[in-house]
């Protein structure tokens, strides 16, 4: 029983020390990620047309992307010299990448879990640029401040607050991708795991009738 005490206490102070190391690493916005075919479609968009610039995803192909219900023409209307079968790679060259930022930017497959709420990490890390001064020169990231990757999305720009509201809802639908893109099966899953638990419900059921039935023999 002592043991159990201990260890429960260890675990919640654990997870207090997890809550305030979250929260010192600069303030994310909590929004919720949808998960509807229609904002990870409008995010594969983003990411192929802004982010893929500069970054990949290697582990996922184009042709993955009928996973979001997305048809055949849409995903080869994404496409410039790519094939269909091919891997989501940055046509950029990668010593070009390297040059202009001083480091090849990250693949973007994974990073929704690389981050600590990946999801909303992206999400603010898009939507906290900021202009350092009122000349407009340079930005800077309150979330990742002296970040080499430009204000892809332009929040910086934003002059109203309607602007401000059609870039958030982008930087959404981008995590909301990313958030499929790093665990592209999450859904096929959680179909077959509902079949297997209505199996194991009937499974269940049967073997208790039988059960009754021969100790009904034995009485
Ligand atoms: C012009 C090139 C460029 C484009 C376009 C670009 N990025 Fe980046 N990105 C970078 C570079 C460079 C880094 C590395 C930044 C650093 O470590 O200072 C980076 C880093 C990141 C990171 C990791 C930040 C972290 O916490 O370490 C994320 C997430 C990211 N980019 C998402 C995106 C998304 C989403 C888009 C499209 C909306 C995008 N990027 C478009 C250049 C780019």
């Amino acid at each position: 029983m002592r043991r159990l005490l201990v260890l429960l206490s260890a675990v919640a102070m654990f997870a207090t020390a997890q809550g305030v190391m979250a929260s010192a690493a600069g303030a994310l916005k909590m929004v919720d990620i949808d998960s509807s075919e229609q904002a990870r479609q409008r995010g594969a968009e983003i990411v192929v047309g802004t982010c893929m610039m500069c970054h990949s995803l290697k582990y996922i192909k184009f042709a993955d992307l009928k996973e979001i219900g997305m048809k055949e023409e849409q995903i080869t209307a994404l496409l410039e010299d790519q094939d269909i079968d091919d891997r989501m790679l940055s046509l950029t060259p990668i010593e070009i990448r390297k040059e202009s930022y001083g480091k090849v930017p990250p693949d973007l497959s994974l990073m929704a879990v690389a981050r600590q709420k990946g999801p909303q990490h992206i999400y603010t890390l898009l939507t906290d640029y900021y202009y350092k001064s009122a000349e407009q020169e340079e930005t800077d990231n309150h979330l990742f401040p002296g970040i080499k990757m430009p204000d892809v999305l332009a929040y910086a720009d934003a002059e109203s607050d309607d602007e401000r509201a059609e870039i958030e809802a982008q930087a959404h639908d981008v995590a909301s991708f990313l958030v499929w893109a790093s665990d592209p099966s999450a859904e096929s899953r959680r179909t077959i795991g509902k079949y297997v638990i209505l199996y194991l419900i009937i499974l269940t059921t049967l073997l208790y009738l039988l059960k009754r039935r021969v100790w009904s023999k034995l009485h």
